[in-house]
C-alpha cells in the first residue's frame, strides 16, 4: 500500500483499524496459518482470500461500485460455504449441527445487520472489518475443528 494510500485509509478510519487490515493481509505469507484453515485449496481460504480482496480494496480507494461488488462476493462464498457445511454435518448426523448452524446464523444476521445499518458508514464498516476476521477465524479453529474431530472418527466408507 503506498504512502498516500495509508494517508488517505487512516484519516477515514479510527487508529487500529489499518493494523486489523495489515494484520489479515499478513497472514497470508505464513503457510503455517493457511494449513490450519485447512490449506490453500479450502472454502475457508477462499472466504479469507475474498474478505482480503475487499479490505485491499477499499485501502486502495476503490469505487462505491467496486467495493460493493467485492462485498457481495464475500458475502455469496461465505453463505455457499456455511450451507456447504451444514449438509455435510447433518449427513453425517453431527450432534453439533443445529447448534453450529445457529452459529452460522449469529455471523449472517450481524453481517447483515451492518451492512443495513443505519449508522454513520464510517462506523459500519469499522464494525465490518473488525467483526469478520475476528468471528470468522475463532470459528474456524474451534467450532469448526470440533466437527473435523468428529468426522475423523466415523468409520470409512
Ligand atoms: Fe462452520
Ligand atoms: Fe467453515
Amino acid at each position: 500500500m503506498s504512502e498516500t494510500g495509508r494517508d488517505a485509509f487512516t484519516s477515514l478510519f479510527s487508529p487500529g483499524i489499518l493494523e486489523v487490515c495489515e494484520n489479515v493481509s499478513g497472514l497470508f505469507g505464513d503457510e503455517s496459518f493457511i494449513e490450519t484453515i485447512g490449506g490453500p485449496n479450502s472454502e475457508h481460504f477462499l472466504i479469507m482470500d475474498k474478505y482480503d480482496e475487499f479490505i485491499t480494496c477499499l485501502r486502495d480507494g476503490c469505487s462505491a461500485v467496486e467495493l460493493g461488488a467485492k462485498l457481495r462476493d464475500l458475502f455469496i462464498i461465505m453463505q455457499v460455504h456455511f450451507f456447504s457445511e451444514e449438509m455435510l454435518m447433518k449427513c453425517s448426523n453431527y450432534p453439533g449441527h443445529d447448534s453450529h448452524k445457529r452459529h452460522h446464523r449469529y455471523f449472517v444476521t450481524t453481517i447483515e445487520g451492518l451492512i443495513n445499518s443505519k449508522a454513520s458508514p464510517k462506523d459500519a464498516m469499522e464494525r465490518l472489518i473488525v467483526f469478520f476476521p475476528h468471528w470468522l477465524l475463532g470459528h474456524i479453529l474451534t467450532a469448526d475443528r470440533e466437527y473435523e474431530e468428529f468426522n475423523k472418527l466415523l468409520p470409512s466408507a
